[in-house]
């Protein structure tokens, strides 16, 4: 987006044009803020930018995100967490900026307050917790009938990932319909309602799914990987009252172990303990949830799946990764096991709701436990260079995210 007077400077900091009025110093101070921004397709182009300050009757661009008449509300953004996709669309391995610009605002794990509503807005009011879902409508039946989230067009529009701006800066505006409340007392956890919104999502689909086999009533499952996806998936899991192993690389002890352990999960290394010697000492896993980022796995765990069981996919895998394994194997049990293959991905406000419920309820259950994953924070947007190195370089960070405002 372009702003008179300001040029940002993809190598790390915002270049000011020296402006020689000051009543126009003045009016530029006032309308610009700090976003973090990328430049699609160039690798390494994470930087901080000045952007305009959005005001409530501001459209977002594209088109294709138009806010109705009064259905806008101002947010103050109090802070975002960032994942993988952020670290792969600074690598430039994916992500579009919107049309008609060359950068794209990063950020999609949203948490804020409301600083001002349109006159059409009767759910939410100044001084509410709220997160934004990402993915915005395009033009498939689904996307007409609010499962943008499962949209079947190959374009998808989706903030701060793909042709929308992120909400890495001070505020923004969007539409209330895309808002979901977060709780005054889970606001320490609101940072994460968007991946909770995804394990939600993805474990719902399974259940969804499962309700062609008449009755099904899973007593163990498998989550392979303990990143921030997993041990949200653990807890989901285990409120649901299955016998749940997270299953990771790494022996403990370490803090992915006591987090799974302290939601009444057991935690596994898989150099200790195979996959396979897991699955003879306690039984095939009725569910599975893949969240390794490895694509191996996510067809290893086809070799382990009980009867009538579900796999969920959740892992977003970029790059090239060949495997070599028994296909007309797994093709046979899975044939003759009625086993079933769910994907998932993204999440619409429904989704959110269940990740927030199911956020609260942890809370109450296993008190404290949950804000163990917040492991890094970093303070403020001018520190994005250290946020984007936790990313790369940190592998015990368990979640990084900025705290933008308080
Ligand atoms: C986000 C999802 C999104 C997906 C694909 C994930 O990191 O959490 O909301 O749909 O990337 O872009
Ligand atoms: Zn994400």
């Amino acid at each position: 987006m372009a702003f008179a007077g300001y040029t940002s400077r993809p190598n790390g900091f915002v270049f000011r044009e020296p402006v020689l009025h000051p009543h126009i110093i003045f009016r530029r101070v006032e309308f610009a803020m700090k976003a973090i921004a990328v430049l699609p397709g160039k690798p390494n182009s994470v930087h901080l930018r000045d952007i305009p300050v959005p005001k409530l009757l501001d459209q977002p661009q594209p088109h294709v995100c138009r806010i109705p008449d009064g259905r806008a509300v101002l947010v103050r953004t109090l802070q975002i967490g960032v994942d993988a996709t952020d670290r792969e669309i600074n690598e430039a391995l994916y992500g579009n900026a919107p049309p008609g610009g060359d950068h794209l605002v990063i950020g999609h794990e949203s948490f804020g307050q409301v600083l001002e509503v349109g006159s059409k807005v009767t759910e939410l009011k100044p001084g509410d917790f709220v997160s934004c879902t990402v993915r915005r409508p395009g033009g498939s039946l689904f996307d007409n009938i609010g499962r943008n989230d499962i949209t079947s067009e190959e374009t998808y529009y989706e903030r701060g990932i793909n042709l929308c701006h992120g909400y890495l800066t001070e505020s923004f505006v969007d539409d209330a319909e895309f808002m979901v409340k977060v709780p005054v007392k889970l606001k320490h956890l609101g940072v994460l309602s968007e991946p909770a919104s995804v394990c939600a999502k993805a474990i719902d689909q399974a259940y969804l799914a499962q309700q062609r086999l008449q009755v099904w009533n899973p007593k163990r499952a498998f989550v392979m990987g303990a990143g921030q996806i997993g041990l949200l998936a653990t807890m989901m899991l285990k409120l649901r009252g299955l016998d749940v192993y997270t299953v990771a690389t790494r022996p403990g002890p370490h803090r992915k172990q006591e987090i799974a352990e302290a939601y009444g999960a057991t935690y596994v290394s898989t150099r200790q303990t195979s996959l396979q010697e897991l699955t003879k000492k306690v039984g095939k896993p009725d569910l599975i949830f893949e969240a390794t980022g490895n694509a191996e796995v996510c067809f290893r765990s086809m070799e382990v799946l009980a009867h009538n069981g579900a796999l969920i996919w959740t892992s977003i895998t970029g790059g090239k990764h060949e495997v070599t394994l028994d296909a007309a194997k797994i093709n046979i049990e899975w044939v003759l096991g009625n086993k079933l293959l769910v994907s998932s991905v993204n999440g619409n406000r429904r989704h959110f709701e269940m990740g927030i419920a199911a956020l609260s309820l942890g809370e109450l259950t296993y008190p404290g436990v949950t804000e163990r994953i917040l492991t890094n924070p970093v303070d403020g947007l001018d520190n994005y260079r250290e946020m984007m190195r936790l990313l790369v370089e940190d592998k015990d960070a368990l979640k990084v995210f900025v705290n933008v405002g308080t």
